[in-house]
């Protein structure tokens, strides 16, 4: 009799043990909560700091003296090189002279595959080969984050061709053989102004 109870008692925990353990598989893993519009726009400020968007695209960063009243828009200090004159453009939502008209998905494409709406390349030394490892959270948070700062009206100089002189511009000389890419940059020497 006693035997029997015991069994019975220790056959039931057993039961309910199982099921517990059924009822934890068959329970998907808890998903990350989705980040709230706020979060987005936090995280997407870091990164903008962190990755150096502003060093470039912000008036005055390269010389030590970042302009925070005319964030990200644009810059008259030239980069010539192999590609011509490329200028680091008004990335602020303006829609005539900076971004206003992109969605967040042309700007995605632009920082992680280096290709405007258009379809044309986006030239050095943005440096989107590093933002192409950003991931979809971390890109589209970018996005709504450039998206949200103050419009600012300036309009960037156009692209020069190779060989044209630029008023101001940090010149690259031809790469020495050991930094020469393998490849020539995208649009190199063929693209016309932007
Ligand atoms: C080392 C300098 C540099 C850094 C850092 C940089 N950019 Fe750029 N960016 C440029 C230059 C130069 C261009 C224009 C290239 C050309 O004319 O094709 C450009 C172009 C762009 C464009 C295309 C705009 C247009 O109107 O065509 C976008 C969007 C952009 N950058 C966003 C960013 C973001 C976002 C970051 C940070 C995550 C960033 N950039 C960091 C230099 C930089």
């Amino acid at each position: 009799m006693r035997w029997t109870r015991w069994i019975a008692i220790t056959s039931s925990f057993a039961a309910v043990a199982v099921a517990a353990v059924m009822v934890s598989c068959a329970t998907p893993p808890a998903k990350p909560a989705a980040m709230t519009p706020q979060e987005k726009l936090a995280r997407g400020e870091h990164l903008v700091v962190v990755l150096g968007c502003g060093d470039c695209h912000t008036p005055g960063s390269l010389y030590g003296a970042p302009d925070a009243h005319r964030l990200l828009s644009g810059s008259e200090l030239g980069w010539t090189g192999p590609w011509g004159t490329s200028y680091a453009r008004n990335i602020t939502p303006d829609s005539t002279t900076g971004i206003g008209t992109w969605s967040a998905d042309d700007i995605v494409k632009a920082i992680r595959v280096g290709q405007r709406p258009d379809g044309s390349p986006i030239l050095p030394p943005m440096p989107w080969q590093d933002f192409a490892n950003l991931t979809d959270d971390e890109a589209y948070a970018v996005a709504a984050y450039i998206k949200s700062v103050a419009p600012v009206a300036h309009k960037v100089s156009d692209r020069l061709r190779p060989g044209v002189r630029a008023p101001a511009a940090l010149v690259f000389p031809p790469p020495p053989k050991w930094d020469a890419p393998l490849t020539p940059p995208a649009g190199a020497g063929s693209s016309a102004p932007h």
